[in-house]
């Protein structure tokens, strides 16, 4: 994988190796090749109003600490990272759209986005999509539902977000549902024995859990999305070998998937600690460094 800055590239970017880029994708979306990716995920700030925050934390033993462990030890906890970015925009549709006509564009015709987003925006966003993609091009609205967080008592929990799927050209996209894991029947006693044993194919609404928090897949990296439900995306809308583009790249969930089923991909990131993290996470050189390649 190759680390660049955005400030670095070159007018067209000539796709080679796997890449990390960080800087502002609206500057690096117009670099990148026209219709060569099969497949964008992105998972953009949701415009939440609030400043995304993640914080890992190590527990040590410390007799001056100020908690009181097993055996009445004393601990005190140690900061080992503060991870953020900023997630309030004044015209949120306004700082999509470029970006989203640019992701239609580095599609191949045969290319779909997948676009993530929650049930606070979804409306607005989509709306938008029809417009840039054409409603004849919309191919899904996926329900990613999970179990986690507190359960407000004046309204029903929101628990879902909400993945909206556009391809390029209804005629002629890539879908390959053999390429994708398979769930259990929720009352396999009413099918038989083999198809309970081989799994039903999923529908558009996918239960799976957040990255669990003890997990080896966590990063720390505030809002990062698991793994098990970008492969599927991946596995579908990909083929073996071609490009896949995030570039709302956070902990480099996409390329993690990629790597492991054998596509390419561009990540982008604007910020140094998405970068970090990525770098981390699959592999790469001192972060600090990201001006010119590595
Ligand atoms: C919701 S997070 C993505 C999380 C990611 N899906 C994961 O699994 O880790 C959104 C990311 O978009 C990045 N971002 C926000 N504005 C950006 C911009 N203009 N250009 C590039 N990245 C941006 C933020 O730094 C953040 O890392």
């Amino acid at each position: 994988m190759r680390i660049l800055d955005a400030g670095a590239l070159p007018q067209t970017v000539v796709l080679g190796d796997d890449l990390l880029i960080e800087g502002d994708n609206a500057q690096v979306l117009p670099r990148l090749p026209a219709g060569a990716f099969d497949m964008v995920y992105i998972d953009p700030p949701f415009n939440t109003g609030r400043t995304q925050r993640r914080s890992t934390l190590r527990v040590v033993r410390d007799e001056d600490g100020d908690r009181t462990g097993f055996q009445g030890r004393r601990y005190r906890s140690e900061l080992l990272r503060a991870l953020a970015y900023e997630d309030s925009f004044g015209d949120y549709l306004g700082f999509l759209a470029p970006r989203l006509e640019q992701a239609r564009r580095v599609l191949a015709d045969h290319g779909t986005l997948y676009f993530h987003i929650d049930p606070r925006e979804a409306h607005y966003c989509k709306l938008l999509l029809d417009e840039l993609f054409g409603r004849e091009c919309f191919l899904n609205e996926i329900v990613w539902a999970y179990d986690f967080g507190g359960r407000p008592k004046r309204r029903w929990p929101a628990k879902h977000d909400t993945i909206l799927v556009y391809v390029k050209d209804r005629a002629r996209y890539h879908f390959d549902d053999d390429e994708v894991d398979r769930e259990p029947y929720m009352a396999p006693g009413l099918v038989t024995a083999e198809k309970a044993a081989r799994g039903k194919r999923p529908s558009d609404v996918w239960w799976h859990t957040i990255v669990p928090t003890n997990g080896a897949e966590k990063t720390g990296y505030p809002t990062q999305k698991p793994a098990g439900i970008v492969r599927r995306m991946v596995a579908a809308s990909s083929r073996p070998g071609g490009w896949c583009l995030d570039f709302f790249a956070g902990s480099g969930t996409l390329g993690a998937v990629a790597r492991e089923l054998g596509r390419r991909f561009v990540l982008v990131d604007s910020s140094p600690e998405a970068i970090a993290v990525t770098t981390q996470r699959l592999g790469g050189d001192d972060p600090g460094i990201t001006a010119g390649t590595r």
